[in-house]
């Protein structure tokens, strides 16, 4: 709790600071390297939240899916922030299209925005929509996923994604039965997604030692197995790993893939396994085909961003941890940035993100490991949910 605490009261104070005019720049760099350019095509869904109405906004921001309950509680966040600070704002949503994406820009280009907040579907892809952005004057935060192959990216604002896949690892590390050969499902985010790529490299950190020495036997992944002697691996060598063992960030897929894997293999590779997955979604439909397969004795599997429905799974023992994301905190930094750009000031980063053609200044927020044994403290007495909101606490 005190740490979520700390975050939320360091927040609440940037902002403060901000309005009071304060602002220093600390930077070190973090170089994620390239991009893969594959544009995601999933059905999407034309109907966004709200109509823009007449009338002036003064911050846009655009939003990947309404359909994951994490960019839900972003939207939360920031209408409330936005709306107590004074502002005017929109939220829209681009439902898993790059074409929304970029109408949604225009349209807020169109409502007369000063800054646009945008969490790019597809970051290579986003590159056009925010080069019409700069060009119309408007100053281009990226929130959460960085947006590469431009110089049209004013700021970043993220979390600590290495960490989050580092965490991931660790977890599995220090949670895995003892003895050798354990088998290890791995599992990946959205390959056009440069987040996905952030937490991969963040687990094969600490995994790749751990694979390499017998440890853990890769059940499903050719691509990584050929790559188990390497522990840093450049973009391209990350990209045909993810290329195989992506969910796309999808339920279905990820389902759907686990179980194709678990079809798949002997049963050396059953038992007590461990399972990197990239996030609380595609974790409970992973975790759900783990469960359906008789010859799975016990699994440990992992999650990320704190989801409702994730801890009732890590309350349940069906999903093991998950790394909260405190969407308050990402909020509150985006807005600090987005007043200090529209009164003139230059924005406290602490950090930079190179998107293959500009070193971005960032401002990279903490991350929480969350399991059964803290989750109450984290997770509700941070204020973040209600115990109501959960059976069997
Ligand atoms: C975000 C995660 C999220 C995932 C799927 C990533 O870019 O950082 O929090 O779960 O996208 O939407």
């Amino acid at each position: 709790m005190k740490k979520i605490m700390l975050g939320l009261l360091l927040a609440v104070g940037l902002v403060m600071g901000v309005l009071a005019g304060c602002g220093q720049t600390a930077k070190n760099s973090v170089n994620f390297g390239m991009k893969d350019s594959k544009l995601i095509d999933k059905k999407a869904d034309q109907k966004n939240d709200t109509d823009i109405t007449s009338g002036e906004i003064q911050v846009g921001i655009v939003l990947p899916t309404k359909n994951e309950p994490r960019w839900l509680q972003d939207q939360k966040q920031f209408e409330e922030i936005l709306g107590n600070a004074g502002f005017k704002s929109q939220v829209l949503f681009s439902q898993g299209s790059s074409t929304t994406e970029k109408t949604n820009v225009e349209k807020l280009i169109g409502k007369g925005i000063k800054v646009l907040l945008i969490c790019a579907q597809d970051g290579s892809v986003a590159a056009e929509a925010v080069e019409e952005a700069r060009d119309a004057g408007v100053k281009v935060i990226a929130y959460d996923r960085l947006i590469t192959d431009t110089d049209a990216v004013d700021y970043f604002v993220t979390f600590d994604s290495f960490s989050v896949g580092a965490e991931q690892g660790q977890y599995l590390i220090d949670k895995a039965p003892s003895g050798t050969g354990i088998p290890l499902y791995l599992y990946a985010g959205s390959a056009t997604d440069n987040n996905a790529y952030v937490f991969f490299e963040g687990a094969w950190s600490v995994l790749q030692p751990k694979i390499a020495d017998g440890t853990f036997k890769i059940a499903n992944s050719s691509e990584a197995e050929a790559l188990k002697g390497k522990g840093n691996l450049n973009r391209d060598e990350l990209g045909r790993i993810i290329r195989q063992i992506t969910t796309d960030w999808d339920f279905s897929e990820a389902n759907a893939k686990a179980a194709e894997d678990l079809a798949a293999v002997g049963p050396d590779l059953k038992g007590d396994v461990a399972v990197l997955a990239p996030n609380d979604g595609t974790s409970r439909a992973i975790a759900d085909a783990f469960m359906a397969d008789t010859d799975i004795i016990s699994y440990l599997i992992t999650g990320q961003d704190g989801e409702k429905a994730s801890l009732q799974y890590v309350i349940d023992g069906r999903q093991s941890m998950t790394v909260f994301k405190d969407t308050r905190t990402l909020a509150a930094d985006s807005v600090a940035m987005a007043l200090d750009l529209l009164n003139g000031r230059e924005p406290v980063t602490d950090t930079t993100y190179n998107n293959n053609v500009i070193d971005i200044p960032a401002k990279q927020a903490a991350i929480v490991v969350v399991t059964k044994e803290n989750l109450k403290q984290t997770m509700i007495d941070s204020g973040y949910y209600e115990a109501s909101d959960f059976s069997g606490l």
